[in-house]
Formats: structure tokens, sequence, C-alpha cells
């Protein structure tokens, strides 16, 4: 026996399971909380999952007492007595999942008043007549004027299209649910405007049914996102809605069929007809608003992360690629920037030349990048204490022991800044500084030398 990787869906976790392992003991290792509450002995039923592709083992004994023929048929089998013989993909029904992975559908009710967007009114339309021939829409505006005065005075095609038999099946009498200036349903005598309201998350999906003028939540269920077999996260379901118009629209036709089922299911619970439902609301995040009404996402993909301070970008290329389909959490660093039009530099003058330095004398700079170029700038600070020798190539000054050994070596650190608007010096180069000590220590300074030539590092405090 070899091993075979099994998808749960629509969990999306997958593994590969080992000969011996039940696809109970796989979803369990996979975190997959199908419910056991026999230990899985094949005895309280509860395991139960639907292969939805591939070959497993055929059905127990265990198998056969807890489900029905049409069960078995549909590949219904019990996840603690079944052991796959082929790479696998299987269904998780809700049903199965301990609470702590069903979808979230507690809400905390608080009482407000119900201003539903959606009203309805009780109608009798007049019967037409050859006097009075007055088609069916007209009618039934004309009604609603006088009901609600003026204002209303479009009818929705979807009401149109069964507009005409739904009048005469009930008698000239009707409910009219009116949003705005249009009537958007109509419904038998007596009947209530029905809402649904839904939460599409990425993972789980949570739907309301709310009977629109008392504001009662008739029913509640959730169930997980149907689009998880395209991807476990939003970044991975928009890569696959942009490799063809195709995947998008399998991305939004699951969701609608989810919608739909989910749906009927709260209708069913609440004994309605999906008919009844005269208005919904369904909220999620950009990616999942955008997957549902099959609406590009390329912009979503690829969107513009703008940096807040104009610069050069020094995250190294290989870094960012390491990002690309990644989750980036909210506060952590995409990619540093600096701002290098003003480089900050530090000099190692030697310690026995640091007392003609002072702060705000100019420094001439170049770069051995750049032998060719001179950059500007002056003294802004000069260091406190004195370290052992100059920096170590690429290595950071400020972290340089202090000194200890002889003066010939110790050096003191003056800071200076240079003006880069070609930004051709970078952090990390190398080269001279002349800082000029001022006419009144020429003489002093000619007995040494007119300017100090010291090799610098140059380094960015962002
Ligand atoms: S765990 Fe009880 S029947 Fe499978």
């Amino acid at each position: 026996m070899t091993s075979h990787e099994v998808t749960f869906q629509p969990v999306g976790r997958r593994a590969a399971c080992g000969p011996d392992q039940s696809l109970l003991g796989l979803a369990q290792e996979l975190g997959v909380d199908l419910i056991s509450l026999c230990g899985g002995n094949g005895q309280c039923g509860r395991c139960r999952v639907q292969i939805v592709s591939g070959q497993v083992t055929e059905p127990t004994e265990a198998d056969e007492e807890n489900l029905s023929d049409h069960e078995l048929d549909e590949g219904f089998r019990l996840a603690c007595q079944t052991f796959p013989e082929s790479p696998l993909t299987v269904g998780v029904p809700p049903e199965s999942l301990s609470t702590a992975m069903r979808t979230q559908i507690e809400s905390r009710e608080t009482n407000i008043s119900v201003v539903p967007t959606v009203h309805t009114y009780a109608l009798e339309l007049p019967r037409p007549s050859l006097e009075h021939p007055l088609a069916d829409a007209d009618s039934l505006l004309a009604v609603l004027r006088q009901t609600v005065g003026p204002g209303v005075d479009t009818v929705d095609i979807g009401v149109l299209q069964h507009l005409s038999p739904d009048l005469r099946a009930w008698d000239w009498r009707c409910t009219a649910s009116v949003r705005g200036s249009e009537v958007i349903a109509i419904g038998p005598p007596g009947s209530r405007p029905i809402g649904l309201a839904v939460d599409l998350g990425t993972t789980g999906v949570a739907g309301y049914l709310v009977d629109l003028e008392r504001g009662e939540v008739l029913a509640a269920r959730g169930m997980m996102n149907p689009q998880i077999k395209f991807g476990e996260d939003v970044i991975s379901r928009i890569t696959f809605a942009r490799t063809s118009p195709e995947s998008r629209k399998a991305l939004q036709q699951v969701a609608v069929e989810g919608l739909n089922g989910l749906t009927a299911g709260l209708c069913g619970e609440a004994g309605l007809t999906i008919g009844d439902v005269v208005e919904a609301a369904v909220v999620g995040n950009t990616a999942m608003h955008h997957l549902l009404l099959g609406l590009p996402t390329e912009q979503l993909a690829l969107a513009e992360v703008r940096s807040p301070a104009a610069g050069i970008v020094a995250t190294p290329a290989r870094q960012l690629r390491e990002l690309t389909r990644q989750f980036v959490p909210k506060g952590a660093l995409i990619a540093k920037v600096y701002d290098l039009e003003k480089l900050t530099v530090e000099i190692a003058v030697p310690e026995r030349e640091v007392a003609d330095v002072n702060v705000g004398q100019p420094v001439a700079l170049k770069a051995r990048a750049y032998p060719d170029e001179t950059f500007r700038g002056t003294v802004t600070s000069i260091a406190t204490t004195a370290q052992a020798g100059a920096p170590a190539p690429g290595g950071d000054p400020r972290t340089q022991p202090p000194a200890s050994g002889g003066s010939s070596a110790r050096t003191v650190l003056v800071t200076t800044e240079i003006d880069n608007p070609s930004l051709l010096l970078k952090p990390g180069m190398s080269g001279q500084a002349k800082i000029s000590c001022g006419e009144r220590r020429v003489r002093a300074l000619v007995m040494r030398r007119v300017a100090r030539t010291v090799k610098v590092q140059f380094w960015s405090w962002w």
C-alpha cells in the first residue's frame, strides 16, 4: 500500500494519507475537526464525509449501518472506516465538523428601530376590461401611487416576468415590495417582506433571514466558503481568478451557488421559499466582493503600494520576491525606502587631528565609485568618545567598540550631511573626505595639513 494525497474540502487542507491511516486519522492530523464521538469505532456515525473524487476502500458494516444506500451511492462514508486507494478529494459536510470549527453564526441582538429600505403594501388592483384596458404594470403603479403617493414609477424586469399570471392567480390582490421608486417584488396577499443578510467571509459564510418589518431573525446558518477549493486565502483565489475569464467565472459561480444553497436552507428552516426574499445584503472584504460579482481583480492583485517618502527601495529584490503571494500583516515592513537626497556620512578622523574640526565646517567628499565627482556638505556633529581605529569596510561604526589601544589607532567619528541630489551616493560606499578647517587655523593647519583627508564610509540613519 502506498500513500495518497487527500484534500479535504471546503476546508482546503491536504496531505498524504499513510497506508494504514484512515481519513479520520488524517483529518485529525490536519486539524480538520471531524466529530468522532465513538473515538473512530464506527459506532456514532458522526464522522461522515463525502468522497468527491478518487477511490476508497469498500464500505464496511459500520458504513452500511450508519449510512443509507442512497448516501453510500452519493459517496458518503464514515471517515474512521475509510482508507484511500488513490488521490482523493473529500467533502466535509458542516454537520460533521465540531462546533468550534463550524462557521460562527452567533450574533448579538441589539434593540434598534427597524428602518428597512424595502416597504411592502397590500394592494387590490382593478380587473382590466375593454372599457379600462390598462396594462398590468401600469395598473400596479397607478394603485401604488394612490396608496403611497407619487414617486413609484418602475417595475423590476423580474417582477414583470411573472406579474400577469401572478395577479390573475391571486385574484388581483397582492403584496408589493417597493424600494425607492421601483417595485422590486410582488407576493401573494398577506406575505411578509423577508430580507437576507450574508457575511461572505474568506473562510466562512454566515447567513441570516430577517423579517424586514419586525427586524426579527427568522433563521441563521453558516457554511464554509465554497471558493476555498480554489485557494485557501484571498491571494490564491485572486491569482486563480487572473488565470482566465473562465476561472473568474468559476469562482463567482461557486459563490453564487453556495449563497443560493445557504438561502434555500435558511428558507426551509423558516418555512419560507426563496421567492419570499425581497432584499439581500451581502457584505465581505474587497476581494470577496469582487469575486462574488465577477469583477476584475487584477488591480487588487497588483495593488500599488506607495511609499510615504520619496527615495530608493533598499530592500533586496530577492527579499521582495519572497513576499510574492504572502500575506503582509498590518504594520509589517514591506521594504526599506531610503531618502538618499541627503546622506549622513561619518568620517573617522584620527584622534590627534580632531581638535581642528568644528561643527559647521565645510566638507568635500569623493567616493571611490565616482572619483571625478565632488559632493559637499558640512560637519554636523563630532563624537564625544574616540574609538579603536577606522570602522571596517562595510561595518557599522556605531557598533564599533570604544578605543582601548594606542592613540595612533584611535579615531573620532565626525558626522556630516552631504547633499546627494543625483542619488549617486549609496549607503555602504567608501571614499575620502576633506574637512576645511577655516581661515583662522590655516597656519596651524598648514603646519599639519590644510584639510583633513580621511577615509569615510557612508551611513544613512533612517
Ligand atoms: S468516529 Fe464514530 S463513526 Fe466514525
